[in-house]
């Protein structure tokens, strides 16, 4: 494995650093207080290429790998975790499935807004009692000849109302379990197709989760990706990539929080020097620059092995296991190094911490992550 970033990725990261510090950073507090979607950011992302980062240019997108995708994910996510959660369901939920898996018209017709960031697009698995046991699916997907009458409701969506186009998982033939599932692209403005309340979150609070529900959509059948059936195995696939975005998204949560403490301690004084002078602060910043450097590491190797088209469920579900849990751990951390300052809002790191929480439930729980490792380990 090649240790070295290119010059190439080595841009990108700067571009969303730079993206992140001076357009993300002002009104971040704000939006999360007052639970504000940033519209204006995630446009001009789009603008940048970073809406559908993985996406063949001849779609709209940037062609770039997924190595560089980890390095943007972690910059953005550094400041602003409500706007690179939409990111990452954009290009690893969305994008990248239907690149991968869709027609060629469907490509042309969905893909190429969702790729340029013109359309958001949202990911529909989890219902109300479908969460973890994803084959449960509740909603129905009723084959009608010419199209599918769906009927159901989702829950915790990303981008619930801000999307234009759903990926909707749906039941199709109960008696066939997980073959008997499709995946549905619908459109916002089909008709019985109502977004319901958006939900008052711990974390993540710019972004815009919502419940839907659907009564008697129509939707073509030229809109199901893949064959009849194939949607349980689309969903899985796609979310093998998708806990790539989400691994890298706690990395930056905790290499965000990290950066913070450690200019802090060099700040402030107690017991006549800087805090970064005892011992006790040391270690906490030792343990966190190095569970950091490894989270970072299992990260890129899940991308590195998605770009060298290798296997990567087991790879990309042990950096969103041990990401996650560094992206908690580290915050808790840096409040502490912050003492009274770090629960106070203006300091970020309190926001940080309710933020790494999301990152250990979203696209698989831990315990899912370790179901997903430990299936391949015993394979
Ligand atoms: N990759 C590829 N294929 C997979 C797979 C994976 N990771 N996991 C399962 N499959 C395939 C299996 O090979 C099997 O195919 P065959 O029948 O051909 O052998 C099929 O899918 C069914 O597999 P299982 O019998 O193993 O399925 P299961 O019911 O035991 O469930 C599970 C497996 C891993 C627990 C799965 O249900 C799961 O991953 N659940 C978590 C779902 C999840 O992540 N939800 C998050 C919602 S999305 C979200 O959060 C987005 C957002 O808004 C940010």
């Amino acid at each position: 494995m090649n240790f070295e970033f290119t010059e190439e990725q080595l841009a990108v990261r700067d571009a969303a650093r730079e993206f992140a510090q001076t357009e993300l950073l002002p009104g971040v507090i704000e939006r999360d207080e007052k639970q504000q979607f940033p519209a204006e950011q995630i446009k001009k992302m789009g603008e940048l290429g970073f809406m559908g980062m993985m996406v063949d240019p001849k779609y709209g997108g940037g062609g770039m790998d997924t190595v560089s995708y980890v390095l943007a994910m972690e910059e953005i996510s550094k400041i602003d975790s409500s706007a690179s959660v939409c990111m990452s369901v954009n290009n690893s939920l969305v994008c990248w499935g239907l690149e991968k898996f869709g027609t060629e018209e469907q490509k042309q017709k969905y893909l190429k807004p969702l790729a340029s960031g013109e359309k958001i697009g949202a990911f529909c698995l989890s219902e109300p009692e479908a969460g973890s046991d994803a084959t449960s699916q509740k909603t129905t997907a009723e084959d009608k000849g010419d199209h599918y009458l769906l009927n159901g409701t989702k829950n915790w969506i990303t981008n619930g109302n801000s999307a234009s186009i759903y990926l909707v998982i749906a039941q199709t033939d109960r008696e066939k379990g997980h073959r008997g599932i499709n995946c549905l692209i619908v459109e916002k403005d089909m008709e019985g197709f109502v977004v319901g309340k958006k939900e008052d979150k711990l974390g993540i609070r710019g972004s815009d989760t919502h419940s839907l529900m659907f009564t008697d959509v129509k939707v073509p059948k030229e809109n199901r990706i893949g064959e009849d059936g194939f949607g349980f195995k689309f969903a899985m696939s796609t979310l093998n990539g998708g806990r790539i975005g989400i691994a890298a998204q706690a990395l930056g949560i905790a290499s965000g929080a990290y950066e913070l403490a450690l200019a802090y301690s060099k700040e402030r004084k107690a017991f006549g020097k800087t805090i970064s002078n005892h011992q006790a602060i040391q270690f906490k910043l030792a343990d966190m620059a190095t569970e950091i450097d490894a989270a970072r590491l299992l990260c890129l190797q899940a991308a590195y092995q998605k770009d060298a088209k290798q296997d990567f469920a087991k790879a990309s579900a042990m950096a969103k296991l041990y990401a996650s849990k560094v992206a908690m751990d580290t915050t808790v951390e840096a409040v502490q190094v912050h003492g009274g300052y770090g629960f106070v809002k203006e300091y970020h790191v309190e926001r940080l911490m309710r933020d790494a929480k999301i990152t250990q439930i979203y696209e698989g729980t831990s315990e899912i992550q370790k179901i997903v490792i430990s299936r391949e380990l015993l394979k």
